[in-house]
């Protein structure tokens, strides 16, 4: 498995991350769970109406971080949205729940994916191990 399908699949085990922002010299960080691999890139899902969204376009660095099954993953980059409808769609298709609040076209989703990033897995028992999220 690459390291990209590696997160993925424990991002979708963990079921829920913490995603980190920064607005000024304030940490910012809140509870996701959207996760979408697309042309190899890593997604994730917001509102534009959101704080966490509006503080992503004034500093678009980020972090996340998950626990599973005893180990911990954190990916740490820059974000930056791909507008493109088909990748809504991609989203909406694989978490059909997220269609109560989100349609392609209601001008507040956001997909959102890692441009770059380091993706570090640690745990008690071994040493942590880090590599670039994309090949
Ligand atoms: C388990 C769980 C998963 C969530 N997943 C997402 C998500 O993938 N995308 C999203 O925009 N909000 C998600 N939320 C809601 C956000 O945590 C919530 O809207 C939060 O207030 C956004 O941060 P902000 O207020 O700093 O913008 C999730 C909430 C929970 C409890």
């Amino acid at each position: 498995m690459t390291t990209l399908e590696k997160t993925a699949v424990f991002l979708e085990e963990a079921q829920t991350y913490y995603l980190a922002t920064v607005e000024g010299d304030q940490p910012r960080v809140r509870p996701f769970g959207t996760v979408l691999i697309w042309e190899g890139k890593l997604f994730l899902q917001t509102g534009k109406c959101k704080p966490v969204s509006r503080q992503l376009a004034q500093n678009p660095k980020a972090e996340l971080c998950a626990f599973s099954g005893g180990q911990w993953v954190r990916v740490a980059g820059t974000l930056a949205e791909d507008p493109r409808r088909e990748i809504k769609t991609a989203m909406l298709d694989k978490m059909p729940q997220l269609r109560g609040m989100y349609g392609e076209d209601d001008g507040n989703m956001q997909m959102l994916y890692f441009t770059q990033a380091e993706v570090t897995f640690s745990s008690f028992t071994a040493p942590p191990e880090t590599a670039p999220l994309y090949e």
